[in-house]
């Protein structure tokens, strides 16, 4: 059979390809401390579920709006008023199956063959198909650990050419933890503004996951002049622990937005109906289940830095966001797939290689998991490193 040429490069994100590995390993019989999933190890709050199973029981199970249930479109709203100062009515949201599915349609909607996008490295892995399977062109801008692996104004802008349509921001960063302050954020802006034919989509899905004292500022609060050309992503997955929910949204300007809806009504219809009841109730509800969730993210983070304090041949940075360690790997000389692999099969650790990162000389390790799990895996590391 012949694939289509968009197809022939496809491959499964390696993330879930890892885990499955961790997992069949488990199921054979293996000891394995899996450390790679990007997941909360938390159930999603019951008063969530609870708000899902009664929008069912009250009949919320037909096709609803393409665009999402509009009573979870204005309570996405009035969050990003009040948590993100930024100002959208209930008709710029579109709600999505994750917000990986936000950012597919929006490249799909934005994106013409050979259209460039500007993406940071490391960078979350499936920017890249995505990109590709909307005919556009990934430009990835590499970024430097000692300057906290953040896009600075000189990079993006030798970046920028004629055919560029996009740039792509994710802070809290996945892999790196990195959270773009707002002086950074606002230099990027500057270049925009020079640039007019160049959007930007901030991928937000992150945003409570923070230690010490780092701040998470939306893109849109520094650069109100360009809400005509910036978009945000962000969903519930991370924050309420809902990920197999998949349950996310787009925020925009109308024109596209109102394609991106074309394209869901023509591709998956509608978000299911009592799911978004679950995000209504989370939105709506206490945010003391997501401070306990980032409470117990600190404490494992501070066990994975002092761990790593006595590690050999590896160092990272502290991550300022999100759930996950990336570790330069270079003075093992080893590549990050072979340092993977060897680390499953001689020690039982499973983490994930820098590579399907864009980053071949870091591995990626998360310690959204249980603190039993994360201090084996942590000493089965310290122990392989050691031996090597
Ligand atoms: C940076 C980033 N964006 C988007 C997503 C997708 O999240 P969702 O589960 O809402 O599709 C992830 C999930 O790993 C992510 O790390």
């Amino acid at each position: 059979m012949k694939f289509a040429e968009k197809a022939q490069q496809l491959q499964p994100s390696l993330t879930l390809v890892i885990s499955a590995k961790a997992r069949d390993l488990q199921q054979r019989g293996k000891d394995v401390c899996s450390l790679s999933t990007g997941e909360p190890d938390f159930p999603t709050p019951s008063f969530i579920c609870r708000a899902a199973e009664e929008a069912m029981k009250a009949g919320h199970t037909r096709y609803g709006s393409a665009a999402g249930e509009p009573c979870l479109q204005e309570a996405i709203a009035n969050k990003l008023h009040q948590d993100n100062k930024l100002t959208y009515s209930p008709d710029e949201i579109m709600v999505s199956n994750g917000a990986k599915q936000a950012l597919y349609t929006l490249f799909q909607v934005l994106l013409d063959p050979g259209d460039e996008v500007i993406i940071p490295a490391p960078y979350w892995l499936s920017y890249p198909p995505m990109v590709h399977l909307a005919g556009g062109r990934s430009v990835i801008v590499p970024t430097r650990q000692d300057r906290n692996h953040q896009l600075g104004a000189a990079a993006l802008a030798a970046a920028i050419t004629p055919r560029t349509r996009l740039l792509v921001l994710n802070s809290p960063t996945n892999p790196t933890g990195t959270v773009y302050p707002e002086q950074a954020l606002a230099e990027l802006a500057s270049v925009l503004r020079q640039h007019p034919h160049v959007a930007v989509v901030s991928d937000e899905i992150y945003e409570y996951i923070l230690y010490g004292q780092s701040r998470h500022v939306s893109f849109g609060v520094v650069a109100p002049d360009l809400a005509e050309r910036t978009f945000v992503v962000n969903g519930f997955s991370k924050s309420w622990a809902m990920t197999g929910w998949r349950l996310g949204y787009l925020a925009g300007p109308q024109p596209v937005l109102h394609k991106a809806v074309a394209l869901q009504s023509q591709s998956t219809s509608n978000v299911c109906s009592f799911v978004q009841y679950g995000g209504l109730a989370a939105l709506r509800g206490s945010r003391e289940c997501v401070h306990t969730m980032v409470a117990a993210f600190a404490r494992r983070r501070q066990v994975v830095l002092q761990a790593l304090g006595s590690m050999q041949h590896v160092h990272g940075l502290a991550p300022q966001g999100a759930f996950y360690a990336f570790l330069n790997i270079a003075a093992t000389n080893l590549s990050s797939v072979v340092f993977c692999e060897r680390l499953l099969a001689e020690a039982g650790v499973a983490i994930v290689p820098g590579a399907a990162f864009g980053d071949d000389r870091a591995v990626r390790l998360s310690f959204a998991t249980d603190a039993i799990t994360l201090k084996r895996g942590l000493k089965r590391l310290q122990e392989f490193l050691a031996g090597l």
